[in-house]
């Protein structure tokens, strides 16, 4: 049997944030989200997060997964006390504890899964990881015997100089025998410098810890404070412009971007300065993309052109090019071999194929036809103070500059509405229509 427990009950005090740490964000995705991600295909038989600063927050974030035991620690009195915790929750289990701190986000699950084949084989109390590290400041210290059995594990603000010394650390990431370690759980005393109980101290009163090293330390980086976060960060993102770079993908100026891990790419898409894609994105073959474009949950097809623009979930189609400074907003369909334009916004409106919209418009709440041309300051007003309306324009239809579509509202095919209408009725097919105040010139008296 394997239980899993996710420490996530403290407040990241070194963040310097009322969002606890677990939920800072990394890629998009929280701390706590992708520790919990990586345990998936363990297939554990419990999974137990102990949360107690702000433990609502951290709850609600994991809504989306099932089977999860909540447990309660009030208050945070360390790492040890929070597995004393689980004590009530694990009655009668038998088998391995796999505890995983919640601040540890770039684990893989095959090592975790080669961290419990080493455990079961070498028959331990206790396995967990280390790694040696060129700068090992802020973590626990490891202390091992001649034969390679863990001593102990000193924190580093309990360390002497000499012992500071020592570059070989604890990860946060242990698996027990979940018997054993009830056995010495109860025995912790809070005789260090920050007065809690500390999960660490169990390992010189097991039977048999052992540690097992990661060849890539940065998979076992624990996240304490922001400058700590935004070196994952550049690490989670080098990580996904190498891969993509590998796959027919062109970076003008990598650093400058950012990709999200749900973001897919066709080949010889290019990727300007300063473009972001965030959430889940399918970007297709010769798309181009920014300079200074954010792309958030949405389907691009191929060659679409988006530059200076926000494409927010919605889908292009190809050979549409978009910006610069559009804003595409949620639920919008633009078809392909369209163009959308300077200035322009489109919020929860479908555009069909070919239909130009220029220039410093919006348009909301319609559907648009094939072929039509949206004159520059088009605007289709679709609230009323109260409600929105739909606006409905056929194809072929042209509108003059500075036109306005007064919703509910339907523009026929082939319609051509004058420069300055405010149109508020619905226009037959192929007709002609403006509407517009009499001009009226006077001399002006001396
Ligand atoms: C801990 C380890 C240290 C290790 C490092 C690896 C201890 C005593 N020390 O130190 O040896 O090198 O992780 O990253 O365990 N938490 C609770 N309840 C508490 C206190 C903490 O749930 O009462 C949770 C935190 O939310 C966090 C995790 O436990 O997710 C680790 O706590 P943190 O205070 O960051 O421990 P470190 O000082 O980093
Ligand atoms: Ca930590």
């Amino acid at each position: 049997m394997l239980a899993i427990a996710i420490l996530a009950a403290g407040k990241g005090t070194r963040m310097k944030s009322e969002l606890p740490k677990v939920l800072h964000p990394l890629a998009g995705k929280s701390l706590i989200d992708r520790v919990l991600s990586c345990t998936q295909g363990l297939k554990p038989n419990r999974k137990l997060i102990v949360v107690g600063h702000k433990a609502n927050l951290v709850e609600d974030s994991l809504k989306n997964y099932q089977d999860l035991d909540f447990v309660l620690q009030q208050p945070q009195n360390g790492t040890g006390h929070a597995i004393q915790k689980l004590i009530p929750k694990l009655k009668g289990f038998k088998g391995e504890l796999l505890v995983l701190n919640g601040d540890v986000p770039l684990l893989e699950e095959e090592t975790l899964g080669s961290l419990i084949k080493f455990h079961k084989e070498c028959k331990a109390s206790v396995t967990f990881l280390s790694a040696s590290l060129d700068s090992p400041k802020g973590y626990g210290r490891v202390f091992t015997d001649e034969s390679g059995l863990v001593n102990k594990i000193i924190e580093e603000r309990d360390c002497s100089e000499e012992q500071r010394k020592n570059k070989l650390i604890n990860a946060g990431i242990y698996c027990f025998d979940w018997q054993q370690l009830l056995d010495v759980i109860k025995l912790l005393s809070n005789q260090n410098s920050q007065n809690e109980l500390y999960l660490t101290d169990t390992i010189s009163l097991l039977k048999k810890a052992l540690h097992f090293e990661v060849n890539n330390p940065f998979e076992i980086k624990g996240i304490n404070d922001r400058f700590q976060l935004s070196e994952c960060e550049l690490y989670i993102q080098e990580k996904l412009k190498s891969f993509w770079m590998s796959k027919g993908v062109s970076f003008v100026d990598p650093i400058s971007c950012s990709l999200s891990e749900d973001s897919n790419f066709g080949t010889d898409v290019i990727i300007e300065p300063q473009t972001h894609l965030r959430g889940k994105c399918n970007i297709g073959n010769g798309c181009h993309l920014g300079p200074g474009s954010v792309i958030t949950n949405s389907t691009l097809a191929e060659n679409v052109f988006a530059i200076h623009s926000l494409i927010n979930e919605a889908t292009v189609g190809k050979n549409t090019s978009i910006g610069p400074f559009a804003h595409i907003r949620p639920e919008s369909n633009i078809s392909k071999n369209s163009k959308i334009g300077n200035f322009v916004e489109i919020k929860k409106s479908f555009i069909g194929e070919g239909t130009k919209i220029n220039h410093l418009s919006y348009v909301g709440d319609s559907t648009l036809g094939k072929n039509i041309n949206l004159g520059a300051g088009t605007i289709t007003a679709n609230y009323d103070g109260k409600n929105k309306h739909q606006t409905i324009i056929d194809d072929y239809a042209k509108t003059g500059a500075n036109s306005v579509l007064v919703a509910p509202i339907k523009i026929g095919s082939h319609v051509t509405i004058g420069a300055g209408s405010t149109i508020s009725k619905d226009i037959p097919d192929r007709s002609l229509v403006v509407e517009r105040a009499k001009t009226i010139i006077r001399t002006k008296p001396d």
